[in-house]
């Protein structure tokens, strides 16, 4: 079997012209434009890319965006404080504190600092939490990408076996919550494997849908999956290569050749998940700016 692409830059520019066209509408209405608040602490280049990307993608759709950039030696007190000034501003409507953060700063103290109603990433346990027992919330951004790649290529997750390699609270856990979930979109047989997994391959071999969220180029190879399995590359590792214009290119998690060759379904690096995950961010803040997920009472 040779594996058909899952086109995710095709299918995150559909997501973000229904969301121009929603914005839109909502902004016709006599609504402001949703706000989103970026926060950007320290400098590292991959970050300080995918920010670019995200704050891009609100100019696409119509969505006003922030970037604040904060030096790496703010303390988590300084940083908590920021994040409470945007919180307590009726202006912004999505915060989103761009990870990682450095290393003395505890990540879910800071995402719990955030106003759930505004935590577009979907991170804040609140979300987390209602997402677990099927309530309304945020949705992480790329396990809901992932989903709605799926559902694009109508892929079927009923009764499935879903492996998810990486156990992130970003990717692997909330991908696992989505996928297992038996009254909402999942219905799979759902499982997580980590660093401390014992036979990595006897989980992926028996996977008809692997999605693999670690960052380690190459770590899935075609001897560790079965015919006809759907792959899903979260990877996106920057390797040096001088050939290319900004000097590395991008590698996702899995030996694309041989996987594909087994594979009936495969999301390529770049031009995957990527562009979903962005995609779905801008429907998060709008979901956000219209109240939808958290109705005033
Ligand atoms: N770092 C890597 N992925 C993400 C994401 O989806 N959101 C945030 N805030 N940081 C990230």
């Amino acid at each position: 079997m040779s594996a058909s692409i899952i086109d995710g830059k095709m299918l995150s520019q559909k997501v973000r012209d229904s969301v121009t066209e929603d914005v839109k509408r909502w902004v016709e209405k006599g609504n402001r434009k949703p706000k989103l608040q970026v926060i950007l602490v320290g400098e590292n280049p991959a970050s300080r890319a995918y920010v670019g990307a995200k704050t891009k993608a609100c100019i696409d759709v119509g969505i006003d965006s922030d970037t604040l950039m904060l030096p790496d030696t703010i303390s988590e007190q300084e940083l908590t404080e920021v994040i409470q000034s945007f919180n307590e501003d009726d202006n912004t409507d999505g915060i989103l504190v761009q990870l990682p953060i450095p290393n003395h700063i505890t990540p879910l103290s800071v995402i719990e600092a955030i106003d759930h109603r505004k935590d577009v990433d979907g991170f804040h346990p609140m979300n987390v939490g209602r997402m677990s027992v099927g309530q309304p919330s945020f949705r992480p951004c790329t396990p809901a990408g992932i989903i709605e790649m799926l559902r694009h290529y109508s892929i079927q997750t009923k009764g499935k076996h879903a492996v998810v390699v990486g156990a992130s609270n970003i990717v692997g856990t909330p991908m696992g919550i989505i996928l297992s979930r038996e009254n909402t979109t999942g219905k799979a047989t759902t499982t997580i494997c980590h660093k401390f997994t014992k036979d990595l391959t006897k989980h992926t071999i028996d996977a008809d849908i692997l999605i693999v969220a670690v960052g380690q180029p190459g770590l899935i190879s075609g001897q560790m999956v079965k015919e006809g399995v759907v792959v899903i590359d979260v990877g996106i590792t920057r390797i040096a290569d001088h050939t290319t214009e900004k000097g590395y290119k991008l590698t996702g998690d899995c030996d694309f050749d041989s996987v594909s060759e087994k594979a009936s379904w495969i999301t390529p690096v770049p031009g995957g998940v990527g562009p979903m995950t962005v995609a779905m961010l801008m429907k998060n803040t709008l979901l956000a700016a219209k109240k939808s997920i958290y109705p005033p009472k």
